[in-house]
């Protein structure tokens, strides 16, 4: 039997440092538990010294999880180890990762301390965590660029002190593989006590290496991969787990190793992230975008209708893209709906049901075909935004060749109604400008973009918008077959995320 490389997600940790990508708690509980439904073995729940916001969304997946363990970051600090700790401590696996930078540069720019003073401190945070676990990770940031004779004795005290990973961060995402590959050899042959831990790769992805890079070095022995899913995290994001996971399982004679991932729900679980992020999957991204599986070229179309393993080297059924997207229609009642909605991952109470069952209909009026992406935009829209400040009630725009666009709307703030009305140089415009006076915002639109949630002229129009106020940035995302309206809700989407980061201010995330 192949071997297990442990599946470490940080999505909702490095995964939600990705500009723009900050999750609101409910949104983090709904990614948590499919994520738990896809099998990765350890998820890394967020950093819980960094707001209350995050603190309390760790301890809450920490509560909810059945059998997945439960990560939490800590800086070598007492006060942030003790955060995450306290995060943590009733998860059914809870597990402390400390990290402290161990390349000169970082060392002397960004911490001031020299070799002995880090070592000293993860030696005692390490000690400190395994005070309270016995499951603690030590991650020596920037190891790629570090002295490797002082990062494999900082591994040996670390394991010495309790660490049971020991995690080589590319955190700047430098490395080629056969370097990293060598790094990994060294690190493994270099660290005496090195049997008593599993070593652990966490890749960035900056020169787009980062698969690459995972994979040289679960090759040389590392047998635990940090990922996230869609590949998000900070700047060019980490590794992406579809990626990883989907190299081991279609070339399984080149890479001996296996995972618990259940690889069917990889795409259900990639538009669940790209639903609560906004962040948008680029097509011709590998396993999960929109074209990685199709075939345009006149002579590849006749090979697959051949024999699909000509141009396909995996089944699209595999990564959980059904063959037939069609599912319900205006006539689907609501036991159909129950059971679609319950192979996508949504277990939905009655109440629930009942909400998504009333906008199934209205959608189905106006579409002839619901598909998946159209069910999950109502289950991400109708139930887990129900906490927003900012709600759309009613939109009327007038447009034309002759009038000016004016727009009037009306919302729930807080659950208040509110209604008025704007003008602008469309009618886009004009819903913006009177969303922007009833909610009293001024945020800077730095981005907009539209795009088809699937094929057909009746498919809902995909809106994302990129806010700025204050300095914060959020972003937003909506759908609708309405092209001004899918606009509106992606603007009050990106408003309620602003809101919520203005409520949640992250207060420690120098250093990471
Ligand atoms: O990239 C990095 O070095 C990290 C560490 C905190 C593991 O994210
Ligand atoms: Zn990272």
């Amino acid at each position: 039997m192949s071997e297990r490389v442990i599946i470490f997600d940080t999505t909702l940790r490095d995964g939600e440092q990705s500009p723009g990508a900050s999750m609101n708690a409910g949104e983090k509980m709904r990614l948590a538990t499919q994520l738990e439904k896809l099998g990765v073995d350890v998820l890394e729940a967020g950093f819980p010294a960094a707001s209350t916001g995050d603190f309390e969304a760790v301890s809450d997946i920490a509560g909810k999880l059945k059998h997945t363990e439960v990560a939490a970051l800590a800086r070598t600090s007492k006060e942030d180890i003790d955060r995450a700790w306290s995060a943590i401590k009733h998860a059914v696996k809870p597990r402390i990762h400390t990290f402290i930078a161990t390349s000169d540069l970082h060392m002397h720019y960004k911490l001031n301390m020299t070799k002995e003073e880090v070592l000293k401190t993860a030696v005692e945070a390490v000690k400190y965590a395994a005070s309270f676990t016995d499951n603690v990770e030590f991650s020596a940031e920037d190891a790629s660029r570090s002295d490797r004779d002082f990062l494999c004795k900082v591994f040996e005290t670390a394991i010495e002190a309790g660490a049971t990973t020991i995690n080589i961060p590319d955190t700047v995402g430098y490395a080629i593989p056969e370097e990293f590959s060598e790094l990994t050899k060294y690190v493994i042959a270099h660290t005496p006590n090195i049997g008593k831990a599993v070593v652990s790769v966490h890749c960035h992805n900056d020169l787009g290496l980062a698969t690459a890079n995972t994979i040289a070095a679960v090759t040389s022995g590392a047998r635990q991969a940090e990922v996230t899913i869609n590949g998000i995290g900070e700047r060019a994001g980490n590794t992406s787990l579809e990626e990883f996971v989907m190299a081991m399982h279609t070339r399984p004679n080149y890479l001996p190793l296996s995972s618990n991932i259940n690889t069917e729900l990889i795409y259900p679980t990639s538009r669940l992230v790209t639903m609560i992020t906004g962040i948008i999957v680029q097509p011709n991204k590998a396993i999960v975008g929109a074209n990685a599986f199709a075939h345009e070229a006149g002579i590849h179309q006749d090979g697959v209708l051949k024999n699909p393993m000509t141009y396909e080297i995996m089944k699209p059924e595999t990564v959980g893209l059904s063959a037939s997207k069609l599912v319900l229609g205006k006539h689907s009642g609501r036991h159909a709906l129950r059971s679609r909605l319950k192979e996508l991952g949504y277990d939905l109470s009655d109440e629930e049901l009942k909400l998504v069952f009333k906008k199934f209909k209205e959608l189905a009026d106006k579409k002839k075909h619901v598909v998946d992406e159209d069910l999950e935009v109502i289950v991400t829209e109708g139930i887990l935004r129900t906490t927003d400040t900012f709600r759309l009630e009613y939109l009327h725009v007038t447009c034309g060749t002759t009038v000016i666009p004016t727009a009037t709307v009306k919302l729930a703030i807080n659950d208040r109604p509110a209604q008025g009305a704007g003008y602008g140089n469309g009618p886009i415009d004009a819903a913006f400008d009177s969303i922007a006076k009833l909610t009293g915002t001024e945020s800077e639109l730095l981005r907009f973009s539209v795009s088809a949630l699937t094929g057909g002229t009746d498919a809902q129009g995909e809106v994302t918008v990129r806010l700025k106020e204050n300095g914060l940035i959020a972003l937003g995302r909506g759908a609708d077959p309405d092209i001004i309206t899918a606009s509106a809700k992606a603007y009050i989407n990106g408003l309620n995320r602003l809101e919520y980061l203005k409520d949640h201010p992250v207060d420690a995330t120098e250093g990471l």
